[in-house]
């Protein structure tokens, strides 16, 4: 009985929020911001679909808030992308596919359809008003600047964001939307735990890092408490070679080729890094908000490896019957969830799973391959396989991230609730 009359109470403020919301979204028709206006012009004579602000997005119907978001397929998307290289100033140099000539668009055009139910594509607007005030950091590597980049792009429909950066340090940067009070931090961290570079001339020389395993990279871990919301990621800087600390002792090393050292896998590696993040963020005493564990994106070399003439020349998303995640991505894969779960069972903090890999490892037609730099150019990674095109597949992990700010929106929605009944008992 007590749990039918919170239903109802859910649904009666369900209720009241959309229509709070569509009063918003008719506002905001009405009384364009001027950042919007601004770029509204620009956008129009690019042929971009202009944003839509329905109240049916809002709510999360009880098929999606059950759906499994992350089991789908790619469908045909026509209305996508929605921005190109010239309405938005944000695409990395390395992933501006289109300016480096990139011939076919065509991987521009799917979107993300779970299996049991429908996910809005991302609406920039809607977003946007669900952050008012907040923060968000990524943390990790260059596959979380890309996502942030993507997500500046798929929000500059509505407003950019400003350089708020502490340093002139690219590794750490702050972008603020201003009208909005939200912030985005980026923390450059590829290995998550303290690394140096084993030589005095830096890790050119002979290639090689040394890994803390069990020590906090403090650039990050210190500077999370004023986060809302943490997405964290690592995955392929662990196939670079390393020296392998723990206790402040040597365990080993992978491929280093050093007298009298025992020969370690990166999964090794892999497993320790994030249960000393996942350590460091539920020993944060001050840290309320939500962390994410945005999973491997797997990179999709053929032919070879990437340093030995593999590529990416792919034109169209596999079904989920054509490709499996298996070996070295499954055991990343599952070493990240376990992690994950024990970090989670904790019950210190909260952590959600940005289950990004199925829907990934379904792309091989989304990254630059050589379209990346001008022919000509002399790059580390010649084929890039790792990173994203953008616009590209990437921008859909902004759509799995608006659902899943809802449903944190949805929860703390009903703790609150279930907390007043319980006082008026
Ligand atoms: C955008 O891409 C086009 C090709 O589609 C290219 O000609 C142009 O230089 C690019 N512009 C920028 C600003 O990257
Ligand atoms: C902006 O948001 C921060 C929290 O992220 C808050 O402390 C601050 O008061 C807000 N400022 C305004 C002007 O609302
Ligand atoms: C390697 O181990 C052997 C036997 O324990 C020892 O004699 C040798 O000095 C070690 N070499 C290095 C470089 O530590
Ligand atoms: C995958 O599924 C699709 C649609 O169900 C089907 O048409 C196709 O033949 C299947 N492909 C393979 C390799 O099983
Ligand atoms: C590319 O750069 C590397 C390191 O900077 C250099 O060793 C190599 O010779 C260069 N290759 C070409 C083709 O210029």
């Amino acid at each position: 009985m007590e749990l039918m009359s919170v239903n109802k109470r859910i649904r009666n403020i369900a209720i009241l929020l959309a229509v709070a919301l569509i009063l918003v979204t008719v506002i905001r028709l009405y009384y364009p911001v001027p950042s919007y206006s601004s770029v509204a012009s620009y956008r129009s004579s690019s042929g971009i679909a202009p944003a839509s602000y329905h109240a049916g997005d809002v709510e999360i119907t009880d098929d999606q808030e059950k759906c499994d978001i992350f089991a789908g397929e790619w469908v045909p998307n026509p209305e996508g992308p929605y921005y190109t290289n010239k309405t938005c100033w944000a695409i990395h140099e390395h992933q501006n596919c289109m300016k480096y000539g990139r011939p076919d668009s065509g991987f521009m055009k799917w979107r993300w359809k779970p299996d049991g139910c429908d996910l809005p594509v991302f609406n920039p607007y809607q977003f946007l008003d669900m952050v008012r005030g907040k923060s968000l950091a990524f943390v990790g590597d260059s596959v979380g600047r890309n996502q942030m980049q993507s997500m500046i792009c798929l929000l500059s429909r509505v407003e950019y964001p400003i350089d708020v950066s502490p340093t002139s340090d690219e590794r750490f940067k702050r972008w603020k939307y201003e009208s909005y009070n939200f912030t985005f931090g980026y923390f450059w961290s590829p290995f998550l735990v303290r690394s140096g570079s084993r030589d005095s001339d830096g890790p050119m020389h002979t290639g090689l890092f040394n890994l803390y395993l069990d020590e906090f990279d403090e650039s990050w871990t210190t500077q999370i408490d004023d986060f809302d919301y943490v997405i964290i990621n690592a995955g392929h800087w662990f196939t670079r070679t390393a020296v392998y600390y723990e206790n402040g002792h040597i365990v080993g090393c992978r491929f280093c080729q050093l007298p009298n050292m025992t020969d370690l896998p990166m999964t090794y590696a892999y497993r320790r890094v994030f249960r000393t993040a996942f350590k460091a963020i539920n020993g944060r005493e001050n840290f309320k908000g939500v962390t994410f564990l945005r999973t491997f994106a797997p990179s999709h070399f053929e032919n070879g490896l990437w340093n030995q003439g593999g590529n990416c020349l792919r034109q169209r998303p596999f079904r989920s019957n054509e490709t499996l995640l298996e070996g070295l991505n499954l055991d990343l894969y599952m070493i990240q969830v376990e992690e994950f779960r024990a970090a989670q069972r904790e019950e210190k903090k909260k952590f959600r799973l940005l289950d990004t890999t199925q829907a990934m490892l379904l792309r091989p037609d989304g990254h630059p391959s050589r379209y990346g730099h001008w022919p000509n150019e002399n790059v580390t990674l010649y084929n890039d396989c790792v990173h994203w095109c953008l616009p590209g597949p990437i921008d859909s992990w902004a759509d799995f991230l608006l659902h899943m700010i809802k449903m944190e929106a949805r929860r703390t929605y009903k703790e609150k609730l279930l907390q007043h009944q319980k006082k008026m008992q």
